[in-house]
């Protein structure tokens, strides 16, 4: 079931009936009422001594199939990078610790308790001790690629074509996990996140979904926003729900009665991901992908030649979403538009520290 529901991640056409969705909320809400349980990991956890923790059967064989690991210090590296190596461990020190001070401000309030559905977007890869928040349109597609490799199931990134990243890609959900396996993993794996500038993931999302042919979300999504935010909309556009313009897609995001609900792909990183509740031990950024993935690779004891791919997924034509063309978007909208937009992602500005994208705004 939830295979299928995978198909609904970072990819353009998808063939689940919006239903299916629906039951997979109620299916949500009946887990987290009958499979409660309380957090166990100690905040701020990071590095975790594997002599301390208890050692079961499964641990062992964990252990027996993972590959050794090298001591951090003495790698092979040329001898600059254990000064970038620093830097970026000092880079890492200073995300978690505004994410920590967010969640202490802002958040104080929130449960100690951990649903299956606050773990429900982690992959899980077991040889290299590694748990994977996916964010759509944060660099998740060759995130899975890597974790493939990982696990054995492919050679190399190359190897590895979009239909398969998303419909054959052999990795676990943490929430597919009991209760126990969930917590063991939480407490003594490598906790990842990948987040991307609010704004451009937006649009990222927004031209990605809406300005190419898409099965799933023109009909889905397309078509309850054309009808209720376009004046005197043509019976084809109502039909099809192909051809939604940005602003109209502003209003159905900022609607406080959304005629259809909200999406993985624009949803907020920190609603996916509960930065809040689980701590994060690794907290990479789109804007310094490749170096953030390769150093996060190197610490986890990946291969040596295996590193961040640069592969685009989406509509090979059309360019990356780059600053420029996210501040064009935002040129398409009003002042108070723009500042509701802004607001809607607060939280991600601030966890993550992105300053303000534009000088109006408050
Ligand atoms: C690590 O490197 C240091 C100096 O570069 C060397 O003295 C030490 O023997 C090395 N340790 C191992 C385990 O190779
Ligand atoms: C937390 O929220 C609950 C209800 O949601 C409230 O009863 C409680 O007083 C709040 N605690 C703090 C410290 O704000
Ligand atoms: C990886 O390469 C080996 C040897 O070349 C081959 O036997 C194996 O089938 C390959 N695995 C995958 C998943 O392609
Ligand atoms: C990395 O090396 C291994 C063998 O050590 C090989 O099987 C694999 O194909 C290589 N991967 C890449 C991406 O070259
Ligand atoms: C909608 O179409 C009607 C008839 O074509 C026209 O009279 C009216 O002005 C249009 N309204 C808007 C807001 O474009
Ligand atoms: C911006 O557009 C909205 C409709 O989305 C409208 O209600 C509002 O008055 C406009 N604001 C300004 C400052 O033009
Ligand atoms: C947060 O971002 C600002 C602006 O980009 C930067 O100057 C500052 O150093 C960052 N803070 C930390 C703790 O990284």
């Amino acid at each position: 079931m939830y295979t299928h529901y995978t198909h609904i991640q970072c990819r353009e056409k998808v063939f689940a009936p919006f239903l299916f969705q629906i039951l997979i909320h109620f299916m949500h809400a009946f887990l987290i009422w009958t499979f409660r349980f309380s957090l166990s990991a100690t905040p701020g956890s990071r590095e975790h001594d594997p002599s301390s923790q208890q050692v079961t059967k499964r641990h062992r064989k964990l252990l027996k199939t993972s590959p050794v690991r090298r001591p951090h210090t003495n790698s092979s590296h040329s001898p600059s990078s254990s000064s970038s190596s620093r830097r970026l461990s000092d880079v890492q020190e200073s995300r978690r610790r505004i994410i920590r001070e967010v969640c202490g401000k802002y958040r104080s309030n929130i449960s100690r308790t951990i649903t299956p559905h606050h773990v429900s977007r982690i992959y899980v890869e077991d040889r290299h001790k590694l748990l994977y928040c996916e964010v759509p349109k944060a660099g998740c597609s060759n995130w899975k690629r890597i974790l493939m490799v990982l696990a054995g199931v492919a050679n190399s990134t190359r190897e590895i074509n979009h239909v398969a990243v998303h419909y054959d890609n052999h990795l676990k959900r943490l929430d597919s996990f009991d209760h126990q396996g969930i917590s063991k993993r939480l407490e003594t794996y490598t906790k990842v996140l990948f987040i991307r500038e609010p704004m451009e993931r937006l649009v990222s999302a927004f031209r990605d979904k809406f300005e190419s042919p898409n099965s799933y979300y023109h009909p889905v999504f397309g078509k309850p926003i054309i009808s209720k935010y376009r004046v005197n909309a043509s019976q084809t556009a109502l039909k099809t729900g192909s051809g939604v313009t940005f602003r109209e897609f502003i209003h159905y995001l900022l609607d406080v009665h959304r005629p259809v609900g909200m999406d993985i792909h624009w949803e907020a990183a920190n609603q996916l991901c509960s930065p809040c509740h689980l701590h994060y031990d690794f907290i990479g950024k789109v804007e310094t992908l490749e170096e953030d993935a390769n150093f996060l690779l190197r610490k986890i004891g990946a291969p040596e030649n295996l590193t961040y791919p640069s592969f685009k997924d989406g509509n090979p034509k059309a360019a990356r979403t780059s600053t420029q063309i996210t501040q064009h978007y935002f040129s398409l909208l009003n002042a108070s538009e723009r500042q509701r937009a802004y607001d809607f992602y607060y939280m991600d500005y601030l966890m993550f520290n992105y300053s303000k994208p534009y000088k109006d705004l408050y």
